[in-house]
């Protein structure tokens, strides 16, 4: 019995693979066939302490296209958080006027530290360089439409492995799906011990490299990521790599035909604009798939699937 009722959504390794498998089949239900009387009288309440375009706009349009009501911020400074109160004050009382709460924090921990304030069900839509498990979905969406399966894949992750919170949930998800996982950084942002240790747990199959190209002939996923310069306490070590890696398409010859490359989005200088128009680039669908995945998931925690 999957119960997903009245349930927080805070770290993708709070869930099964069964579970997993379900919130992705009613993404896609949604996908096919939109219901925009489903949460009609619900109220989302949309708490961004961190900048966003795709995981904001896509909760609220989420809710909006369900039937419901959107209320929030995107910007703390216009909150009472600029004048002191606590996240767990300011999310005890917004989860008195919402019905479901989706945010953002720059603190590690702090969809946990709000779930313990609401008493409604939080969403993680980012907490530092901890997780994201909404975007998890979405990619894993992105992946099965793609590739027609999750088992058994090849996927590199590229770029900043270190504090990317969307590669650290998707690599959690990965453990339950047989991947072979290549980790594509510079040294000083190579994957955390902790999710090392996590692929080792589950014999996952992975290798730490610091060049692109010889990595790109052999997967079916190019998971490019972003270098967070908002992450450095250091601007100087910002710059040592911050065009560390820089995809075009002529490095594209010789690649699988199955390819995807996948990109959380928003991009830098990472992924160059003529991969666009190649056959490989699928980041686009992948951020419009945020809106299916969130639709599920606010049905799911409001007990309507
Ligand atoms: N993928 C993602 O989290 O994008 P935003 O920062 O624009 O929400």
């Amino acid at each position: 019995m999957l119960t997903f009722k009245n349930r927080d959504i805070l770290s993708i390794k709070e869930f099964t693979k069964e579970e997993i498998l379900h919130v992705l089949k009613v993404a896609s239900a949604l996908k096919k066939k939109p219901q925009p009387k489903l949460l009609d009288g619900y109220v989302l309440g949309s708490c961004f302490f961190e900048p966003s375009t795709r995981t904001r706009l896509s909760f609220e349009t989420a809710m909006q296209r369900l039937g419901g009501k959107v209320i929030g911020f995107a910007d703390p400074n216009v909150t009472s958080t600029k004048k002191g109160e606590t996240l767990y004050d300011s999310i005890k009382i917004i989860s008195q006027y919402a019905d479901v709460i989706a945010m953002r924090h720059p603190l590690e921990g702090a969809a946990r530290r709000a779930a313990e304030a609401s008493e409604k069900p939080i969403i993680n839509g980012g907490d530092g360089a901890n997780q994201h498990p909404s975007q998890t979905f979405l990619d894993l969406l992105s992946i099965q439409e793609t590739q027609k399966k999750l088992e058994n894949l090849s996927i590199a992750f590229v770029g900043d492995l270190k504090y990317g919170r969307t590669v650290h949930s998707l690599a959690q998800a990965l453990c339950h799906f047989n991947s072979r996982v290549y980790c594509v950084a510079p040294e000083m942002l190579q994957m955390p011990e902790y999710i090392l240790d996590e692929f080792k747990l589950s014999r996952i199959k992975f290798s730490l490299h610091s060049e692109l190209e010889p990595i790109l002939p052999k997967v079916d996923i190019l998971y490019m990521t972003r270098i967070q310069a908002e992450r450095f306490g250091d601007p100087a070590e910002y710059e040592k790599v911050k065009n560390a890696y820089v995809l075009t398409a002529a490095m594209l010859k010789g690649v699988k035909s199955n390819l995807k490359i996948l990109h959380p989005l928003p991009r830098v200088n990472e992924v160059a604009p003529d991969v666009d128009a190649t056959p490989y680039a699928y980041y686009f669908q992948e951020a419009e798939n945020g809106l299916y995945v969130r639709e599920a998931l606010f049905g799911l925690v409001l007990g309507k699937f």
